[in-house]
């Protein structure tokens, strides 16, 4: 198989209409399912961690906006606390502009080994700014510097000595600065999706109607 890839590397061409897998897994029985979509979430997300899955918190972050149009990324979550999905971030980077101007948010997960993927919508809003000094406090020193000295999506010289700022940084002025905090997504629309057979995938949507999650299921 990694042969076969190599070859057709070699051609310069890639071959992926043969890349096809079956899932075969698991299955989603409405029964089964939790009424709420955080205590879903979660089961999911324990199956992940459990399952010893690299970066199970990693989760694609969609944002808008008018010039870049819809823009992803990967981020971490780093807590779930009252229903609210939490991350942290530059306040400079392209998509706390992008989360300023429309904070209509989409997230992502997706566990390969566990075939299945979570899609969510949400309204971001920045954390309050002593939530987000404590979780700073908590992290590695050089995670810290890293968060003072980089001026996320910011263009930089091709040869700035990035390792070098972080060595001669003075470790007496660590504080979380300004321009680093965490946002909070709160979702208002989850769909979880597991892998069948044949592609006659379990799709389920949890769609928040004043205070009730409506579940639906959805055609693979
Ligand atoms: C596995 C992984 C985890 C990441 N976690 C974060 C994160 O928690 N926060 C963050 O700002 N960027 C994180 N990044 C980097 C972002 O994907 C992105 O490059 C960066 O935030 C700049 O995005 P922007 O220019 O769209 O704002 C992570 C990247 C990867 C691959």
């Amino acid at each position: 198989m990694f042969n076969d890839f190599e070859v057709t590397m070699k051609n310069n061409k890639i071959d992926l209409k043969n890349l096809r897998i079956n899932y075969s897994l698991n299955k989603i029985n409405y029964n089964d399912l939790s009424e709420n979509p955080f205590n879903q979430f979660k089961i999911w997300l324990k199956d992940a961690m459990n399952n010893k899955i690299r970066d199970c918190n990693a989760m694609v972050l969609s944002t808008f906006d008018s010039i870049n149009g819809v823009t992803s990324r990967v981020v971490l979550l780093k807590e779930i606390k009252e229903n609210k999905f939490i991350f942290f971030t530059n306040y400079n980077s392209l998509k706390a502009k992008q989360i300023k101007n429309n904070n209509i948010v989409s997230l992502c997960f997706y566990w390969n080994d566990l075939e299945r993927q979570i899609r969510i919508r949400g309204i971001a809003n920045k954390l309050p700014n002593d939530e987000s000094t404590s979780y700073f406090n908590l992290r590695p020193e050089e995670s810290k510097i890293a968060a003072i000295i980089s001026n996320q999506s910011s263009y930089i010289n091709i040869d700035e000595k990035l390792e070098d700022k972080l060595l001669e940084f003075n470790k007496n002025k660590i504080s979380k600065p300004d321009h680093w905090g965490g946002y909070a997504i709160e979702p208002h629309y989850f769909e979880f999706w597991q892998g069948r057979e044949n592609r006659l995938h379990d799709r389920f949507e949890y769609d928040k109607k004043g205070l009730c999650w409506k579940i639906k299921r959805l055609s693979p």
